[in-house]
């Protein structure tokens, strides 16, 4: 392709971008169509010979927008998936064009250094110490993934790098302690992706609040240490899936402390919410922890996929993922002087993210940051307002962040089966459900339900940087319009 023909083209793309950006407020956020529609749209065969580019980026608008699932709208509540900083945009296109690999110094010195320099950013973000070792994974997962592996490989009683998780020598089993409601599911994937097991997870009891336990926890350790097993971490929740809550924090690090255990605070949700000063105190002891995890693409608003680990101690990183291969360095070793990302967490090859959170932050600012975060803890706490204050729904817990659950339980049907609880309950779990499904399909808004203490909830996750009071008025007045329209 010749610069003149990359030009023209990459304008082309620049007004598709924008016109999109134009729209997003009121295109329909989710295409409520089977997926064999968009599967039929993309059939066709391997292109045997090249085709025309003007066409090919046609397609986008075409083909790709029209089944695309719009995560920047305002209305998007699902999951926790944040809407994009439009300059991480562009810093994606330039990322790419130059094409670095942000796995060794030697492929990318100024991405290597940016990544470092950001990294310390974040940890001064969330008042963590800014002499930690971290990067940027391809999501929460992996950053529990690296933070869970560097404590096996350092708190192990024995060199389980060496020799893994057979050792004659060693009978006891690792275990990994999280709370029972809002511990999230990652923590599953990482125990299966190092073989620990799933029994190896040691679920603590909540308190009413949906927070850690910590007698409970202190009750399994030693219950733990008394049968020979091993504690080898607490994971506790900094922002919550459900319910926004934050573990006790200081607790769980005093805990830790006195019985040699990894402290990791997977703080993907809600490790950022510690720049906003009426929320400070909840995250007293979240400076004590080993490791943390934070994703930037929750709540920084960074395109995917960007996560991000934190540990305490970076040399304990390159303890558990350094490697050595001819090929990795020069032939002098005297040449390697850079930091080589490679051997500070899983991945080998690493694409750039570092620069889409660098560009973003320094385009924001902290300032810019946080109110964009006190908006969306507004949006919430105006929703849990309008639950509280009408009859038919009930609120069901304390807003705290941007997550926030509730029913929709009327008094018809309450008073309809008053004297059968177990139909009460189904049914008010299958209407809640229904809710959140024609609100998808109408387009409106994206919402999903989750489960409370085993009952169907309606849960918005209310992290759009685009998302105003007025469009939770709205969507709130929607979902009453559509559970009404069920009871007909
Ligand atoms: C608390 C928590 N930890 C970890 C994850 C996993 O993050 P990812 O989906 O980026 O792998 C999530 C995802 O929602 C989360 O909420």
């Amino acid at each position: 392709m010749s610069a003149d023909e990359f030009r023209k083209l990459g304008y082309q793309v620049i007004d598709i971008i924008s016109r999109y950006y134009n729209s997003i407020e009121n295109i329909p956020v989710f295409p409520a169509v089977p997926s064999e529609t968009v599967e039929q749209v993309f059939h066709e065969p391997l292109p045997p010979g090249g085709q025309d580019p003007v066409s090919i980026i046609g397609e986008w608008e075409e083909k790709v927008l029209p089944y695309a699932t719009h995560i920047g709208s305002p209305r998007f509540f699902g999951y926790v998936m944040g809407s994009v900083i439009m300059i991480g945009t562009l810093a994606e296109a330039l990322a790419a064009s130059v094409n670095m690999n942000s796995g060794g110094w030697k492929p990318a010195p100024s991405a290597t250094e940016i990544e470092r320099r950001t990294i310390s950013w974040i940890a001064e973000l969330i008042s963590y110490p800014v002499t930690c070792g971290g990067l940027f994974t391809s999501g929460g997962t992996m950053a529990n993934f690296t933070a869970l592996q560097t404590a096996l490989r350092n708190a192990a009683p024995y060199n389980t790098s060496a020799m893994g998780l057979q050792n004659e020598g060693f009978k006891g089993k690792f275990k990994v302690y999280m709370s029972d409601h809002e511990g999230h599911v990652s923590i599953i994937r990482v125990v299966d992706l190092m073989n620990l097991g799933r029994d190896s997870l040691r679920l603590v009891k909540s308190n009413d609040d949906y927070s850690m336990d910590t007698a409970h926890l202190e009750e399994l350790i030693d219950e733990d240490i008394k049968n020979g097993d091993f504690p080898l971490c607490v994971v506790a929740q900094v922002g919550s899936i459900n319910t926004g809550v934050i573990d006790p924090l200081d607790r769980i690090a005093a805990v830790c402390r006195s019985r040699n255990i990894w402290f990791h605070a997977d703080g993907a949700c809600g490790a950022v919410g510690r720049i906003l000063p009426e929320k400070e105190a909840q995250y007293k002891g979240l400076e004590l922890a080993d490791s943390v995890t934070l994703d930037p693409h929750k709540w920084l608003g960074i395109a995917y996929d960007c996560g991000c680990v934190l540990v305490r101690d970076a040399e304990k990183m390159r303890r558990a993922f350094s490697l050595e291969a001819p090929y990795l360095r020069g032939t002098l070793l005297s040449e390697y002087t850079g930091l080589n990302y490679f051997e500070y967490g899983p991945e080998m090859s690493r694409s750039f993210r570092a620069l889409k959170v660098w560009m973003s932050i320094k385009y924001l600012g902290v300032e810019g940051y946080r109110s964009l975060l006190s908006k969306n803890v507004k949006c919430v706490e105006h929703l849990d307002t309008l639950v509280r204050g009408d009859a038919d729904f009930e609120a069901l817990h304390k807003p705290n962040l941007f997550m926030y659950c509730f029913r929709y339980c009327p008094s018809t049907l309450k008073e309809k089966f008053k004297n059968i609880p177990g139909q009460l309950k189904e049914k008010t779990n299958i209407l809640n459900q229904q809710i959140a499904d024609e609100i998808q399909n109408s387009g409106k808004a994206f919402i999903m339900t989750s489960k409370l203490k085993g009952d169907v909830v309606i849960r918005l996750s209310v992290c759009s940087h685009r998302t105003t009071l007025n469009d939770i008025d709205m969507v709130f007045a929607a979902l009453k319009n559509i559970g009404e329209s069920f009871l007909k």
